[in-house]
């Protein structure tokens, strides 16, 4: 596989396309490389650095990963994600399973950092964490904190629940997009 670099530009186009969608955080720990997915985040400029805002709540086994080691990948699809994926890295814990061989998903070696980025959803971006901030739901206007952390909602469930979501700012060390090279599949 090469990898084809790309501009905080695209990245951001193709983050803010494909988002609505879900597409992966991956992490990892060890031997452990776990992909969940997200439907926000945040492409920009913090502190003077190209950053991926993420938003994960404190009960999900990534939030564990991200804090045992700061780096992750953000993976997105060049169209439409696959359905399966997103219903099994968006709803079961990888506490319990290996999602991605359940998935039948590929990882490459990161670049420069330790966490790979994933052949199946070929936009990469490596990122490392410069800096995390537990959200407080009580700032939020009331409707939002009603509908985004209801109370009866255990942490282990897999949507919306009572957690509070961690920001977790990533600077963008390295932007590419996987492609085969020539003979490759
Ligand atoms: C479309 C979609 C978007 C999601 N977005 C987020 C998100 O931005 N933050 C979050 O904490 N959970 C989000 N989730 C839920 C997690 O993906 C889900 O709880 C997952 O099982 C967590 O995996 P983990 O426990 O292996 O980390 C989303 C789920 C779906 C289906």
């Amino acid at each position: 596989m090469i990898r084809r670099k790309i501009t905080l530009s695209e990245a951001a186009a193709r983050a803010a396309e494909m988002l609505p969608k879900g597409i992966l955080l991956t992490s990892r720990d060890g031997d452990k490389v776990n992909s969940m997915v997200i439907g926000w985040g945040t492409v920009g400029v913090n502190w003077g650095r190209p950053v991926f805002a993420a938003y994960v709540r404190t009960g999900r086994f990534t939030r564990e990963l991200l804090d045992k080691n700061p780096e992750f990948t953000v993976n997105i699809s060049l169209d439409e994600p696959d359905k399966q994926t997103v219903s099994v890295c968006g709803g079961k814990s990888g506490r319990d399973m290996d999602k991605l061989s359940i998935c039948g998903l590929h990882t490459v070696p990161g670049e420069t950092v330790s966490v790979p980025a994933i052949r199946e959803f070929p936009v990469t971006l490596e990122c490392r964490i410069i800096y995390r901030q537990v959200q407080e739901p009580g700032m939020l206007p009331e409707a939002v904190a009603d509908r985004y952390y209801p109370q009866d909602k255990e942490s282990s469930f897999a949507g919306s629940n009572r957690d509070p979501h961690v920001t977790y700012f990533g600077e963008i060390v390295n932007a590419y997009i996987l492609e085969p090279e020539a003979g490759e599949k």
